[in-house]
């Protein structure tokens, strides 16, 4: 059954709910603005006011939403985004923070990273490299493996005291299943029982073969603690950003992906994107998953507020009526009428999915989006 109400309706063709009332009341109907409409009575208006109804296919919706490939010409480089993961106290955290020279492994509660956090470092050479930290924590998969689909390439950060473990080998697992590049980190080999030949020898069971043993996966050995190791694993992801040849188009309308999400007390909904390609600013209006709003504000890892955002920077969006999933795409729509059409479209699909409805025919919604 598909129901709108009366000033719903009248919302959408831009038309005033009495308008519609009084119309009804000439038909011999009487209904107030919050009452419901089925979808006969809701065409036979939307004709009669003179607007036409439309039929938009579900994936006309989705194509629409995430939209075709940029010409080539119109692509520039961009930073490779780097999902730095391994088993639980591998040392990601700490790596990461030797690598930004900023400490964040201290302030996280009981030292476990709740969430992918996102930055972007500039190297000594200029290079820009976007980390993403996922948890090596058994219980984050999904983080692990939406962390593994936002990504260039994955640090694999595998502690040369512990070895190869489950979480290893599930970030292996990751990455393959993403087709993303493989760049070990042998973490830890400061530690006096550290065995960073015994980690290369058991990652070949896993059919990574490093360069050590004639293959073509690079693996540097580090320590973040005692920050041996960095300029050549830096070096390692540049070399391979730039077989990659990263390039994204930063002349349109923002595309990306949610990182993280959390209800903030003081600021409320606030969601970490990536931006993929296209540049996102202040003042847009955003749809993530199933949330939208106007960009309040542009905020970087260091709480620094940013006009726009291009490919591959991470940023805070404020404004958002909620907060959306991570893991689910972000884009800039050119109206809220179409940011309330999308959203009603996702979060329809989402109730059916969820009763176990099927989704045939079309909608109210999907027959008057415009
Ligand atoms: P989760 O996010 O919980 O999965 O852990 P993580 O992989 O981020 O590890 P984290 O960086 O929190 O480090 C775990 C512990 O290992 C901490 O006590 C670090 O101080 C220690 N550690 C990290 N890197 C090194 C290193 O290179 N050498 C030594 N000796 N200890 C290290
Ligand atoms: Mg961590």
């Amino acid at each position: 059954p598909e129901h709108i109400t009366v000033q719903e309706l009248a919302n959408r063709m831009a038309e005033r709910a009495a308008d519609i009332v009084k119309f009804l009341m000439q038909q011999g109907q009487m209904v107030r603005a919050n009452d419901t409409l089925d979808a006969d009575d809701a065409e036979l208006i939307v004709e009669e006011f003179g607007h036409t109804v439309k039929r938009v296919s579900e994936a006309d919706v989705e194509t629409g939403f995430i939209s075709s490939e940029d010409p080539e010409e119109s692509k520039q480089p961009r930073a490779p985004v780097v999902a730095v993961m391994g088993h639980v106290d591998h040392g990601k955290t700490s790596l990461l923070d030797a690598l930004r020279s900023t400490d964040v492994a201290a302030g996280e509660a009981g030292g476990i990273t709740q969430h992918i956090g996102a930055y972007q470092v500039q190297l000594k050479s200029g290079d820009k490299i976007t980390f993403l930290d996922t948890p090596g924590h058994a219980a984050f998969s999904a983080m692990r493996s939406r962390g593994a689909q936002a990504t260039d390439i994955v640090i694999l950060v595998v502690a040369a005291d512990d070895g190869v473990m489950p979480q290893t080998i599930e970030a292996i697992n990751h990455a393959k299943a993403s087709g993303v590049p493989i760049i070990v980190a042998v973490n830890k080999v400061d530690k006096p029982d550290a065995n960073p030949d015994k980690v290369l020898q058991q990652l070949l069971q896993y059919e990574i073969v490093v360069e050590q043993m004639g293959g073509e996966v690079q693996a540097i050995p580090v320590s973040a603690l005692k920050k041996q190791g960095l300029e050549e694993l830096a070096e390692a992801i540049t070399l391979q950003s730039e077989i990659l040849e990263l390039k994204a188009n930063p002349d349109r309308s923002a595309e990306g992906v949610v990182i993280e999400s959390q209800v903030d007390k003081g600021r409320g909904p606030v969601a970490t994107v990536l931006v993929k390609r296209g540049t996102l600013s202040r003042g847009q209006i955003v749809v993530a998953g199933s949330q939208w709003g106007k960009v309040r504000a542009l905020v970087n890892e260091r709480g620094q507020q940013m006009k726009d955002a291009g490919p591959s920077l991470p940023a805070e969006i404020l404004g958002l009526d909620g907060a959306p999933e991570p893991g689910e795409l972000f884009a800039v729509v050119e109206s809220e009428s179409r940011a309330r059409e999308l959203v009603d479209y996702r979060q329809r699909q989402r109730r059916d999915k969820s009763s176990g409805m099927s989704s045939g025919g079309a909608s109210l919604e999907q027959m008057m989006a415009k």
